[in-house]
């Protein structure tokens, strides 16, 4: 049972996806004795409360002896909320099993302490790995004070974005195209060049239809100011916010007309293409995660600097060839087959006439 009420807590903290950033996706189920559900919660930002207070007023007087699963350790301090421990330890709760400690050090094992002092019996560890990847955005950005980074690329089977010619749209189907939008809503911020913003002119908005806490941040790599101020992108920045990357030889009178269309320049952290520096800034931001859609140039450089946390590649079943046609990934690339980019827990999902793969580069898991 401890097995299926934990799968149920994990499933119902998935729920609060795109609503919870800067904090953790947190889901709880209370039960009786016999295996019956009494109550059950999860966390959205905007909420006062925490799954574990939702899940305790539906359980009220019947969570004397009951048992909440939690999908990760509750808080013992004094945050937005009172501590949710207080709350556990009032309603009778007897028994707690969560997966993990929470990385957030105001919380780490705190929480379980409190309880075990209290009297409760505390079990960690079950389904721990899920809970985890579930929360991966969460504990990299506790961890590094960065984005965490996840790398999402289009291309034919032979891994080419375009046709010699330039021609690109669209290489993979609606399934898949439809799948991209969901997953930008997963996410604070999405990314690319000025060679995308140039070539595509895109929108980048969560056209997803889900609720999200706050809006898409979009912005772009734009060392000498390119970005067209009657660009789509420009033209909405008063709707979604939009960021620019740019140097301190960057145009000011064009940074001026970008500003006055509502476009956010950053000029100081930007140095050179230092990428490591540009994702420090997002993470002052308490951006916990970042999609970077593109395209060659970006997505090489982010592959070369060992920043990326996480991948997917939407291959489409068509060979477009061609010497001049531009390969997905661009960078220096691996000199050795040896120093290439091993990839580990890949997953593959049909999307239409397309496959879906999503993976996480080994070096990224094993400092984990
Ligand atoms: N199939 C796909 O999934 C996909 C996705 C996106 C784009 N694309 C395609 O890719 C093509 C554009 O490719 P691209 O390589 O030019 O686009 P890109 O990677 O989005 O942009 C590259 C440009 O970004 C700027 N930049 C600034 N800082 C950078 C940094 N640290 N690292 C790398 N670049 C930095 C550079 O311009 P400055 O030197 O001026 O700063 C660079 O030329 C388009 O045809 C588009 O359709 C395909």
């Amino acid at each position: 049972m401890d097995h299926r009420m934990m799968a149920r807590a994990l499933a119902l903290s998935a729920k609060g996806a795109g609503q919870v950033s800067p904090g953790p996706l947190v889901g709880c189920v209370i039960t009786t004795l016999q295996g019956e559900v009494i109550g059950e919660g999860f966390y959205v930002y905007e909420d006062v409360k925490h799954a574990e207070t939702l899940a305790l007023e539906q359980a009220g007087g019947t969570a004397r002896g009951a048992t909440a699963y939690v999908s990760l350790e509750p808080h013992a301090h004094f945050g937005k909320t009172p501590p949710c421990t207080d709350a556990l330890i009032a309603s009778g709760i007897k028994r707690l099993v969560a997966p993990l400690e929470d990385p957030n050090p105001m919380v780490s094992g705190r929480g379980f302490d409190h309880l075990r002092s209290a009297g409760l019996q505390v079990s960690s560890g079950l389904m721990a790995r899920e809970a985890k990847k579930l929360n991966e955005k969460y504990f990299h950005f506790m961890k590094t004070g960065r984005p965490f980074l996840h790398l999402k690329l289009a291309t034919s089977i032979d891994g080419k974005i375009a046709t010699r010619t330039g021609d690109s749209r669209w290489i993979t189907g609606e399934e898949s195209r439809a799948r991209a939008h969901e997953l930008r809503q997963e996410y604070d911020v999405i990314l690319i060049g000025a060679g995308t913003a140039l070539a595509d002119n895109p929108l980048l908005t969560d056209r997803s239809g889900k609720p999200r806490r706050r809006p898409l941040t979009r912005v772009v790599l734009d060392e000498r100011l390119q970005t067209n101020p009657e660009s789509r992108l420009v033209q909405t920045a008063k709707e979604a916010p939009v960021l620019i990357f740019t140097s301190q030889s960057a145009e000011t009178r064009k940074a001026e007309v970008l500003q006055m269309r509502g476009v956010e320049i950053v000029w100081d952290s930007f140095k050179g293409r230092d990428l490591l520096a540009v994702m420090e800034e997002l993470g002052k931001r308490s951006f916990q995660s970042v999609l970077i859609e593109g395209g060659a140039t970006v997505a090489g450089n982010l592959i070369d600097s060992g920043l990326v946390d996480k991948v997917t590649f939407f291959l489409a079943p068509v060979i477009i060839g061609g010497r001049d046609a531009p390969s997905v990934i661009g960078g220096h690339g691996a000199e050795r087959l040896i120093d290439a980019l091993n990839l580990v827990d890949v997953e593959m999902v049909q999307r239409g006439r397309d496959i879906e793969v999503t993976a996480y580069p080994a070096e990224a898991r094993d400092t984990e």
